[in-house]
């Protein structure tokens, strides 16, 4: 499959096709992501809080994007490959938001940068494009702005709050976003800005009308048990599964079922009968 690029992901939509996009922060799930077909690998800030075990997202650092973006784009032959923008990357000036932004293309490899927030980021949004680093957006619940918002709170339900969300989705686009993430807003709200803008809106927590979708990778594999939200639906128990496994591992070396011989590695016939012959106290069988 051919790899994807910013303008292979808007030409989806003008061809009506969904959008599939997932979080990944390591090697291994990016590989199983790209082998499946997702046409988006987001590498998240997210990871502060399903990595890091935090409680929010905020203490993410470059340094920490960058070596999460590396590994996954090392593992990625077709999708098209975001870094998350973490707080305070982007928050100070243009010119930060350059240098950041330019750091993690050039260290990962990575294909376009995400930024959070509405009409507010049009100067950065300008000044990276400037700089040629493609830009998603993010609107609605915006978890880098979680301390202003007063908690994880869905966004858009007043009609003002949402007229200022279609403001700063026709906004962004006109800045040059290639495409938004829509975050946890009623999904009428979802259907009018998908409907309203010609560049992709990948929802999660947007409602069915989005352009794609986009959820947490360990949310939906059922890793995350911190508690997750409404709108994320579990493909997998994979804690469920992991704890079973555990079980079993150690009553399999508890009882002397694990590991066997056939898990182990042999001597050479010859070698073997010299060993019997000098240390066969030691190679017997235990009475029981
Ligand atoms: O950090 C993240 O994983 C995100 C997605 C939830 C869109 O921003």
């Amino acid at each position: 499959m051919k790899k994807k690029s910013v303008s292979s992901i808007r030409q989806m939509k003008k061809r009506g096709e969904r959008i599939t996009a997932l979080t990944a922060y390591d090697h291994p799930t990016a590989r199983l992501l790209d082998e499946a077909g997702i046409d988006l690998i987001l590498v998240g800030d997210s990871l502060g809080m399903v990595i890091q075990g935090r409680d929010s997202t905020l203490a993410v650092t470059m340094d920490e994007i960058i070596y999460h973006t590396r590994l996954v784009a090392r593992a990625v032959h077709q999708a098209l490959v975001v870094a998350d923008m973490p707080y305070g990357s982007y928050h100070l000036s243009p010119e930060q938001a350059v240098a950041n932004a330019i750091r993690v293309v050039k260290k990962t490899g990575c294909d376009a940068v995400k930024v959070e927030g509405g009409s507010d980021r049009v100067s950065v949004i300008r000044a990276l494009l400037a700089a040629e680093v493609p830009v998603m957006g993010h609107i609605g619940l915006t978890p880098q702005s979680v301390k202003r918002l007063g908690g994880y709170k869905i966004q858009g339900r007043q009609l003002q709050d949402i007229e200022r969300l279609i403001t700063d989705a026709e906004t962004l686009q006109e800045a040059g976003c290639f495409s938004l993430v829509l975050e946890g807003i009623p999904h009428p709200v979802g259907r009018i800005i998908s409907r309203k803008l010609e560049i992709p809106a990948i929802g999660i927590g947007a409602g069915p009308h989005c352009d794609g979708q986009i959820l947490v990778f360990h949310d939906m594999m059922g890793l995350n048990e911190a508690g997750t939200f409404r709108f994320v639906r579990q493909y997998a128990q994979l804690a469920e599964l992991i704890r079973r496994s555990l079980t079993d591992y150690q009553q399999d070396i508890r009882t002397g079922r694990f590991p066997s011989l056939e898990e182990s590695f042999p001597l050479e016939e010859s070698i073997e009968a010299q060993l019997e012959e000098i240390y066969g106290s030691y190679l017997e069988d235990e009475q029981t």
